[in-house]
């Protein structure tokens, strides 16, 4: 198929268009280089462009033939949303609407789109099934679930299909090193701890420490990049068959902060100073995956599931590339 990423050149994007490739597919991004970068989508074409442009957007997916879209460019900081409702819900509501129209009027009606596990907010337990209550706690992940919802109202009203994934947290590289999270700046918690291995920051602030956890800090589900990848290439068939369907994407299996520091030191051998800090806005207790459904409907199954091979893929990507793809 030829799919066109939108976000193809952002750290997962890059990833996806890797395992579309080997899956036989022909990728075109899309991506307006905000916080991509054109060396991270390889032989693949890129065009540079934005979502807001719909004439520019139809061109592409004209042009290129696309029979299929993966759309994955989006503001992705809760604790961000918080502060800038608006640019959340107009980047990834309003333009997810827009990116939805360009498609029915060019006749593409497959799409995966990546959302997040920020949907349920505070979960009333885990692991989390894909049917448990949707409740988000930062304007983040309401305006992912904004756009599920008009999913649904797409793949009704038009006779189009997607995919929805609900990924949990995505770390992790390339396993030969070569593409990696490359964001600037950066807020996420490996790469930040791997910062300080590095020596580019003192110390990792633990953003809560008060939290109803067995150590008091947030436990998240970490899912290798390129697990997360493979997923896609599994989802754009799923979605073929029509519909609406949302899988979570995680290993069913939470670690807290300082597990994940405690991980990271042990991969480095180095020291990573800590600092306690107040909770960040936005930030849920904990979110862990079921990810049984995406197993057994789509087949999916994660070739490196251990928090260490994640750390470690991410130590390597960071080592040989000390300023990312600069
Ligand atoms: N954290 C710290 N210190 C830091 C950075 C993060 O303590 O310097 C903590 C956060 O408070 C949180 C955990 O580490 O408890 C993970 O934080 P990240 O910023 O790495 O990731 P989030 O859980 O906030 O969000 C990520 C993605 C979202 C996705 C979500 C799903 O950014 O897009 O995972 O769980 F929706």
């Amino acid at each position: 198929m030829n799919v066109l990423l939108t976000g193809g050149a952002g750290y997962i994007g890059s990833h996806v268009i890797r395992a579309l490739t080997a899956g036989g597919h022909e990728c075109v991004a899309y991506d307006n280089l905000g916080n991509g970068h054109a060396e991270a989508v390889g032989e693949a074409k890129l065009i540079v462009a934005d979502l807001a442009d719909g004439d520019a957007l139809r061109a592409a997916l004209k042009e290129n033939a696309i029979d299929a879209v993966v759309h994955l460019a989006a503001f992705i900081e809760a604790g961000e949303s918080v502060e800038k409702p608006d640019k959340y819900f107009h980047n990834n509501t309003i333009i997810g609407l827009t990116l939805l129209d360009a498609m029915r009027d060019c006749g593409v009606k497959t799409m995966v789109f990546s959302s997040t596990a920020a949907v349920y907010g505070r979960p009333e337990r885990v692991p989390i099934i894909e049917d448990d209550r949707l409740d988000p706690i930062n304007p983040y992940g309401a305006s992912k679930l904004c756009v599920e919802f008009m999913l649904r109202a797409y793949a009704t009203a038009y006779g189009m299909e997607f995919v929805a994934l609900r990924y949990f947290n995505v770390a992790g590289a390339s396993a030969d090193g070569t593409i990696g999270e490359d964001h600037s700046p950066e807020t996420h918690l490996v790469p930040l701890v791997l910062q300080v291995a590095r020596g580019r920051r003192k110390d990792i602030k633990i953003f809560g420490c008060d939290y109803d956890t067995p150590d008091g800090t947030c436990i998240r589900d970490y899912i290798h990049v390129s697990d997360l990848a493979d997923a896609h290439v599994l989802a754009i068939h799923a979605a073929t068959a029509g519909g609406v369907k949302v899988y979570n994407l995680g290993n069913g299996e939470g670690f807290s902060v300082r597990q994940v520091i405690e991980t990271c030191r042990a991969v480095t051998g180095c020291d990573i100073p800590v600092e306690d800090a107040p909770r960040r806005a936005g930030d849920p207790p904990r979110l862990v995956a079921s990810s049984e459904k995406a197993m057994k409907q789509l087949g999916w199954q994660p070739r490196f599931p251990k928090l260490e091979t994640i750390v470690e893929h991410a130590w390597r990507w960071h080592r040989t590339h000390p300023n990312g793809y600069a």
